[in-house]
């Protein structure tokens, strides 16, 4: 080989490796992606500079990608939301746990051109200097094979906000991935994103990755179980307590019934999205899980209860345990629900409105047993002044009617 000729394919190597950026994008919707491009340099010594893409619909209110394989434990995460001016605000933060990242300081990134908001689609195109290690010794090691990341999004409107320190609502989506380093691997560039010449390899829903809409779920978990303990299981039990008709059993029974079944199903969704999120050591499903085995029978010692009074006229075993199992239940119920919402971190207002509901329900519930006891004991007394006076069967059938 002719020198000027080794010395022209020397120069074009070393000028493609340059401008050839390798850009690694995990796309964890049909329209959120996250791309990361690794300089050379950076991949060789483990510290120096990374690139990261941020995109999606303004639909969100805010977007973010974070370094971290524990969760939300000690995560350094890079949050976007609009910033009302047709640009993007870029809020690096930490996160201690499952509560809201808090602005930080120590992460050296900044937003690259590319960057903004169009055709409501935000892009935050960042480069962090100094990724390979954050506060509370994280650490993330760019001359590995692989790292853990985790991710998460919010919907609900924009929040045009220039404020790195802006309060943020819960997420509506989340989860988290293994990023392969290979693929994104390469070039020196400045600004990856901005380059046409660049080697793109798309990942979308890897093996390594998982992504539930815990907003779906929540949402029906707390509406189910909400409605069936502070409306339809207090109802039920008012009803069997101040009603007296025909059929009122079983009223009861088919209200009890479908309750029970918008419990079981928000249990199972509870169970679901606790154990996928780590949830499941917290009082609130502890005290769930208790609810779903102590009612689990319910239906049948209702229903075995009933057998007997038919034939005894009285209360049996079966019914001290129905009766005693549903009344701590439906209470403990109401309670759990604030747990719960506490535990979300739902809005103080959403609280309040659910505790002076359950409150209502509560001490009505209350009030229906001790009216409803009440009548009984004088019912039997006034039973038992005119045994002589009125047949066995004349009586029973009489308060058979409402079976209590
Ligand atoms: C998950 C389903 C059910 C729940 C949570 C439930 C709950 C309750 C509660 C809390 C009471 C007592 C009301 C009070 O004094 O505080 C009660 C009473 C009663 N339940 Fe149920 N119930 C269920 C299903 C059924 C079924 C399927 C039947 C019958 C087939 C039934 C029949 C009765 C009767 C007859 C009483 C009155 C007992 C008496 O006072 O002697 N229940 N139920
Ligand atoms: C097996 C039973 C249960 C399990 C495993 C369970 C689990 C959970 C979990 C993991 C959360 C979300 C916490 C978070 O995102 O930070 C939650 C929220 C909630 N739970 Fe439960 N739970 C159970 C039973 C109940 C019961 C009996 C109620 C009674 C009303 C209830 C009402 C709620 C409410 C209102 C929320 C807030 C929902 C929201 O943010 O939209 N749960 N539960
Ligand atoms: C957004 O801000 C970045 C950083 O200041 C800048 O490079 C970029 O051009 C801006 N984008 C728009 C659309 O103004
Ligand atoms: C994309 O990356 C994966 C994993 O790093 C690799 O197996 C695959 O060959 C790459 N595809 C392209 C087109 O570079």
């Amino acid at each position: 080989m002719r020198l000027h000729n080794f010395v022209a394919v020397l120069a074009t190597s070393a000028f493609s490796s340059l401008a050839h950026a390798q850009i690694s994008e995990q796309c964890v919707s049909s329209d959120v992606c996250y791309r990361l491009n690794i300089p050379a340099s950076t991949a060789r010594t483990g510290s120096g500079e990374i690139y990261l893409s941020i995109r999606g619909p303004t639909t969100n209110s805010w977007i973010a990608l974070g370094q971290g394989s524990n969760g939300m434990d000690n995560a350094n995460i890079f949050m976007i939301y609009t910033d009302g001016n047709g640009n993007v605000t870029l809020s690096p933060r930490h996160s201690r746990g499952e509560t809201m990242p808090l602005y930080d300081s120590a992460v050296d990134a900044e937003l690259l051109s590319g960057s903004g908001v169009q055709d409501d689609i935000m892009t935050a195109n960042l480069r962090c200097n100094n990724c390979e290690g954050w506060q509370s010794n994280g650490r993330m090691d760019f001359t590995a094979s692989s790292g853990g990341w985790i991710h998460a999004r919010s919907s609900g409107g924009a929040m045009d906000s220039s404020d790195v320190e802006a309060p943020i609502a819960m997420h509506s989506s989340h989860g988290e991935f293994t990023w392969p380093f290979a693929s994104a691997v390469g070039g020196a560039s400045i600004n990856p994103f901005a380059e046409t010449n660049i080697a793109v390899n798309t990942t979308s829903g890897g093996e390594n990755q998982s992504s539930i809409n815990t907003e779906a779920v929540l949402w029906c978990h707390g509406v189910f179980a909400s409605v069936a303990f502070v409306l339809l299981f207090p109802l039920g039990g008012v009803l069997i307590r101040v009603g007296s008709f025909p059929g009122l059993v079983w009223v009861h029974a088919g209200l009890q019934l479908f309750a029970w079944l918008l419990f079981v199903t928000a249990a199972g969704l509870g169970i679901y999205y606790g154990v996928i999120d780590d949830y499941m050591s917290q009082a609130h499903p502890i005290i769930g899980i208790l609810l779903l085995g102590a009612l689990l029978f319910q239906p049948l010692s209702g229903w075995l209860h009933h057998k007997r009074f038919i034939r005894t006229g009285g209360r049996s075993a079966f019914s001290y345990s129905h009766i005693w199992v549903g009344r701590v239940a439906i209470l403990l119920g109401m309670i759990n629900g604030g747990l719960g919402m506490q535990l979300s971190g739902v809005t103080t207002s959403y609280i309040i409105v659910y505790s002076v509901f359950a409150g209502i329900m509560g001490v009505a519930y209350l009030g229906a047993i001790g009216f409803g006891e009440i009548t009984r004991k004088r019912e039997r007394n006034t039973a038992s002044n005119i045994h002589e006076m009125t047949s066995h069967k004349e009586r029973a059938t009489a308060r058979r009617s409402s079976d209590a």
